[in-house]
């Protein structure tokens, strides 16, 4: 029976690969990974570098997903895209497909998945969990994500930001993802929404990498020098 799996690859840390997801990407004949523009290096791709042997000539394809919010660009792409992992899976090739973090938060790969269990059923998928960036981020800052009775909501910021500050009120932490260039509109909503400025504030910003950046402080001591300027960021705010 043909096959594909997909891996989740961690927020960047190889070492937080999972063995299952090691043993997998050392086993495929072709790798497959997404990048947002042709010619650009594919971020999951970066972090299973290290663990492919060379010598074994995988091959890799990378599979390019614009950045926009155009709905038919997005149908095309994941259609194209599914099609190009299920005829290599169907050629009888091991074939990987990489995401960063989870595979099923905010990933390409949901959208792949929909398209290739409706169009190619013939195919056995196969989805190995990674470890979430939000996790890696709480790791690294040392604060719980949830606690007990606590109601947690995650926030994609690119898109419409008008429900933040009602979410806000029934939750405890609101983890913040997607794009850091858009966090520093939601500080005010926190606050009018009753988060103290005690408030745990923390923010990370590609985490993992040489350039990593962490902060942890309050959110009444947040600044505009406090923020993040690029996609790869996390906000988690927490009332104390
Ligand atoms: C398309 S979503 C993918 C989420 C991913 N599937 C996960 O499980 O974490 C991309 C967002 O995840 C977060 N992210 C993933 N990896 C990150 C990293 N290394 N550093 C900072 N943020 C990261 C950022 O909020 C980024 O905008």
């Amino acid at each position: 029976m043909p096959e594909l799996i997909c891996v989740g690859c961690g927020p960047g840390d190889p070492d937080l690969l999972t063995v299952k997801a090691v043993k997998a990407i050392q086993n495929a004949d072709i790798i497959m990974c997404p990048t947002s523009k042709e010619g650009k290096p594919s971020l999951a791709l970066s972090v299973i570098s290290s663990i492919i042997d060379k010598a074994k000539n995988q091959k890799i394809v990378n599979l390019v997903f614009p950045m926009t919010k155009d709905k038919d660009i997005l149908e095309t792409t994941w259609e194209k895209n599914s099609r190009i992992l299920a005829e290599n899976a169907l050629s009888g090739k091991k074939v990987v497909y990489l995401t960063v973090g989870d595979p099923y938060l905010y990933s390409t790969w949901i959208y792949l998945h929909r398209e290739l269990k409706t169009k190619f059923p013939e195919i056995k998928i196969t989805v190995i969990p990674g470890i979430v960036s939000m996790f890696t981020f709480a790791s690294k800052v040392g604060i719980s994500i949830a606690e007990g009775a606590e109601k947690v909501t995650i926030i994609p910021s690119c898109y419409d930001l008008s429900q933040v500050k009602e979410l806000a009120k029934n939750s405890d932490t609101m983890v913040f993802l997607k794009d850091g260039r858009y966090f520093d509109q939601v500080i005010k909503l926190l606050k009018e929404a009753g988060f103290s400025d005690e408030s745990i504030f923390a923010i990370g910003q590609d985490l993992d990498t040489e350039h990593e950046i962490v902060r942890k402080l309050t959110l009444g001591e947040v600044t505009k020098d406090t923020m993040t300027t690029k996609y790869f960021s996390i906000m988690v705010v927490k009332r104390v």
